[in-house]
C-alpha cells in the first residue's frame, strides 16, 4: 500500500482543518447577498468588504460553514473556497478562462496529479490555477507570459492561492520556444496559436495533447489549417454553452441573464511525422475531399465529352453530378 501522505492533494485538509479554521488555512467569507472574500487565514489579517472588515482572529477555532461577524455586527459564512471561488477571486489584469472551459480543457487534456503541462500564454493564472490545482502534488505547470505587469500579477495570484510550488513561471515570448519538453499537453491561450505549432511540437511527448482557446471562428479556421502540416491529427472544434437557473423551489426557472460565448474550444493530437496525413484527417473532412474530387473529375470529362460532340462527334447521356 503506497504511503498517503505522498499523494495527498495541498488543498486536502488534514484531520483539524476539516473541521474548524486555522491559521495558514485559504478561507472564504461569505456575506448574506452572496458575496464572497477569499483570504489566506493570519492571525493579524483582516478581510475588508463593504459589510466591514472581518478580523481573522476571530475566524480561527469557528467550525467551516459556521457565522462569524465582521467588526460592525454583519454576519457572514467561513467557508473553505472551491477551486470556482479560487478562480474568481484571482486580481486580473487580463481576461481569464472561465471555470467551465477550465474544467472541461483539464478533462479533454486527461491532467492528473503527475502529469507536466505547458501553457502560453500565462494572463491573469486563471488557467493555471485549476492547470496547478489538477497536477499537483507531483505533476508540474510550465507557464509563458510575453508582457512583465501580467506576469507578476499572475506570480502574485498564484502565490496567495498557494499553488506556486506546482508551477514554474518562465517571463519569455514563445516565438522563441518553450521552456520546457516532454510534456504531456499544451495549452494555448494567445491569439495567433497556429504560428507556435512547430514549438508545440517540440515540447510534446509523442502522442501528447494539445488544447486551445480562441474566441472567434476566423482563428479557429486559421489553427485547423496549420494542423496538417505540423502534423496534428484527432481535431475536434467544441463549445461550452452552461445555462445556470434560479434555485427558487417556488418560481424555478433559469436565470435572465446568459453568457452566450466564451470561446471555441479545438483538441488535437500531436502524431508521428511519417504519418501520412490524408488517413488521419477526420471522416467528415476525407468525404468532403473526395466529394471535390469526385466533382473535378466529372466536370473534366463534361467538358472533354462537350468538346467532342462539338467536333462532331458522338453524343452522351448527362453526366450524374454529385449534389
Ligand atoms: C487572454 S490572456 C490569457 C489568460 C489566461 N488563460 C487566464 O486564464 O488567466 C493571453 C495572454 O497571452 C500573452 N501572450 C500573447 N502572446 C504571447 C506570446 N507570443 N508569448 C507569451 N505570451 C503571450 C498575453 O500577454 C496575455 O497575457
Amino acid at each position: 500500500m503506497p504511503d498517503q501522505s505522498e499523494f495527498s492533494h495541498p488543498f486536502s485538509p488534514t484531520d483539524g482543518e476539516r473541521q474548524r479554521v486555522q491559521a495558514g488555512d485559504l478561507a472564504m467569507i461569505f456575506t448574506s447577498d452572496y458575496k464572497r472574500f477569499v483570504a489566506r487565514i493570519h492571525p493579524e489579517g483582516v478581510t475588508h468588504t463593504h459589510l466591514g472588515a472581518f478580523r481573522h482572529a476571530d475566524l480561527i477555532g469557528a467550525t467551516w460553514g459556521s457565522t462569524v461577524k465582521s467588526q460592525i455586527g454583519y454576519d457572514a459564512l467561513v467557508l473553505q473556497p472551491s477551486l470556482t471561488d479560487i478562480m474568481k477571486s484571482l486580481k486580473r489584469s487580463t481576461q481569464i478562462i472561465y471555470p467551465k472551459d477550465a474544467a472541461y480543457i483539464v478533462h479533454r487534456l486527461s491532467l492528473r496529479a503527475g502529469s507536466r503541462v505547458v501553457e502560453a500564454g500565462t494572463g491573469s493564472g486563471g488557467l493555471t490555477t485549476a492547470l496547478a490545482w489538477a497536477v499537483a502534488p507531483s505533476g508540474m505547470v510550465f507557464t509563458h507570459e510575453a508582457r512583465e505587469d501580467i506576469y507578476q500579477v499572475a506570480r502574485e495570484n498564484l502565490a496567495r492561492v498557494g499553488l506556486s510550488p506546482f508551477v514554474k513561471m518562465f517571463l519569455c515570448d514563445i516565438e522563441e520556444g518553450f521552456r520546457a519538453e516532454d510534456a504531456d499537453a499544451v495549452f494555448l491561450d494567445v491569439r495567433e496559436p497556429w504560428r507556435y505549432l512547430a514549438h508545440v511540437r517540440r515540447a510534446l511527448r509523442p502522442g501528447g495533447f494539445f488544447a486551445s482557446l480562441l474566441p472567434t471562428a476566423n482563428q479557429v479556421i486559421e489553427l485547423l489549417r496549420a494542423f496538417d502540416e505540423h502534423h496534428f491529427a484527432d481535431v475536434s472544434v467544441e463549445e461550452l454553452i452552461l445555462r445556470s437557473y434560479k434555485p427558487t423551489p417556488e418560481r424555478f426557472r433559469p436565470d435572465d441573464n446568459l453568457i452566450g460565448h466564451t470561446g471555441y474550444l479545438v483538441f488535437a493530437r500531436c502524431i508521428d511525422l511519417g504519418e501520412d496525413m490524408a488517413r488521419w484527417r477526420q471522416p467528415e473532412r476525407q468525404r468532403y475531399e473526395a466529394r471535390l474530387q469526385t466533382q473535378a473529375e466529372l466536370e473534366a470529362e463534361a467538358r472533354r465529352r462537350a468538346a467532342e460532340v462539338a467536333a462532331g462527334g458522338k453524343k452522351y447521356p448527362k453526366l450524374p453530378l454529385p449534389g
